[in-house]
């Protein structure tokens, strides 16, 4: 085993927590080295949204293939690994359990140390991969699947969660009414796209709970509203892209409203956003012209940073093993994780 004062040299990432295969290579000096994504989109489409078992299966199918991908664009051989980390929670568990594996086994063989990291706390810190970094303390918007959350991010492993879904996620409701629309999965950017053509201000949605105190969301609310203006508007054509705009309008509002609230509260001047729902471009204009005017500063990774991807476990993997970090041999995955239960990289106790 390497010891904690060797420099660290490149992490190997693995995310396997839904329906993405995602691996890459990180190094503190040469940054990210490669990387490779592999969607399992077009398995679950008939299903209309993700087969958990299918997941899995495919993520054991794919995992090693992109590994290999991977070392051969980094220009690197396995040996060169430091260390491996992958995806341990949230998500789906066998899905979870498949980059567990392959990538505690990948470690052990090759005598380095493994590392499980949570997937959301990789979305949140994978704006510090891009060029013009923000410096801690910053605000954070996390959007994805399965969350919502602002968090006050202190640094890394301080995380106070400030604003909470107390519902859907807000991903999830851009999926479930874009099924209601009639469109193919995934939603979200299925929607956005019919947005495009849909006419602002035909529907007037409502911005939950933004007429009370608190950074809490709620977003089951809006599905309904869509699915109730669908059937009014049952025999126009052209309701679906005013409906599918009315509802982006009302989220993207409604996010607005919070992060401005966020920012008047703590005072913080930097906002990042993440998660694949910060991929849209509607949210990321929106936020962009808010924080101009307001004075403060908004950071997006890259859309394809935003979805899911090896790259930010990669980064999280070399951050926390640099920090000294060790997980032990166990195979440990979780379905559920609060963000809020981490801590700073710390070397672990001999
Ligand atoms: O972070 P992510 O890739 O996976 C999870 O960790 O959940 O987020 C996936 C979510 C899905 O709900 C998807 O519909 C949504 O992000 N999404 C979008 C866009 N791209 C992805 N939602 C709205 N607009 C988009 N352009
Ligand atoms: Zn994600």
């Amino acid at each position: 085993m390497r010891h904690l004062d060797d420099v660290l040299g490149p992490v190997l990432g693995v995310e396997t927590s839904c329906d993405e295969t995602g691996v890459a290579v990180y190094d503190g000096e040469a940054g990210l080295m490669g990387e490779a994504l592999y969607s399992q989109i077009a398995l679950h489409a008939d299903y209309g949204g993700v087969v958990p078992e299918l997941a899995s299966r495919d993520h054991i199918r794919k995992t090693l293939g992109l590994v290999n991908t991977v070392l051969a664009e980094s220009q690197l051989t396995r040996d060169a690994i430091h260390g491996v980390a992958y995806t341990a929670g949230p998500g789906l568990v066998g899905a979870l359990m498949v980059g567990a594996s392959i990538a505690r086994g990948l470690a052990w063989s090759l005598k380095v140390p493994a590392i499980g990291v949570h997937h959301m706390e990789a979305h949140l810190l994978s704006a510090l991969l891009e060029k013009d970094p923000p410096d801690f303390p910053f605000l954070a918007l996390l959007v994805s699947g399965g969350h919502t959350m602002l968090v006050d991010v202190k640094g890394v492993g301080q995380y106070e969660v400030l604003g909470n879904t107390l519902d859907d996620a807000v991903g999830e409701a851009f999926d479930k009414t874009a099924r209601l629309l009639g469109l193919p999965y995934p939603g979200g950017p299925a929607l956005a796209a019919l947005a495009e053509s849909g006419r602002a201000g035909r529907f007037r949605f409502p911005r939950p709970m933004t007429d009370r105190p608190g950074l809490d969301f709620s977003f089951s609310g809006l599905k309904t509203f869509a699915f109730n203006t669908f059937e009014a508007n049952k025999d126009d054509p052209t309701a679906a892209a005013d409906i599918a705009r009315a509802f982006e309008d009302a989220v993207v509002d409604t996010l607005t409203i919070k992060c401005r609230r966020a920012v008047e509260q703590t005072g913080r001047d930097s906002l990042v956003v993440a998660g694949g729902v910060g991929a849209n471009t509607r949210l990321r204009a929106q936020l962009k012209s808010t924080s101009q005017k307001e004075g403060w500063r908004v950071f997006y990774p890259r859309p394809d940073l935003c979805t899911d991807n090896g790259a930010m476990i990669a980064y999280l993997g070399w951050l926390r093993l640099s920090g000294g970090e060790r997980g032990d041999m166990s195979i440990n995955v979780r379905a559920r994780w609060p963000l809020g239960e981490l801590l700073p990289p710390a070397p672990a106790a001999e």
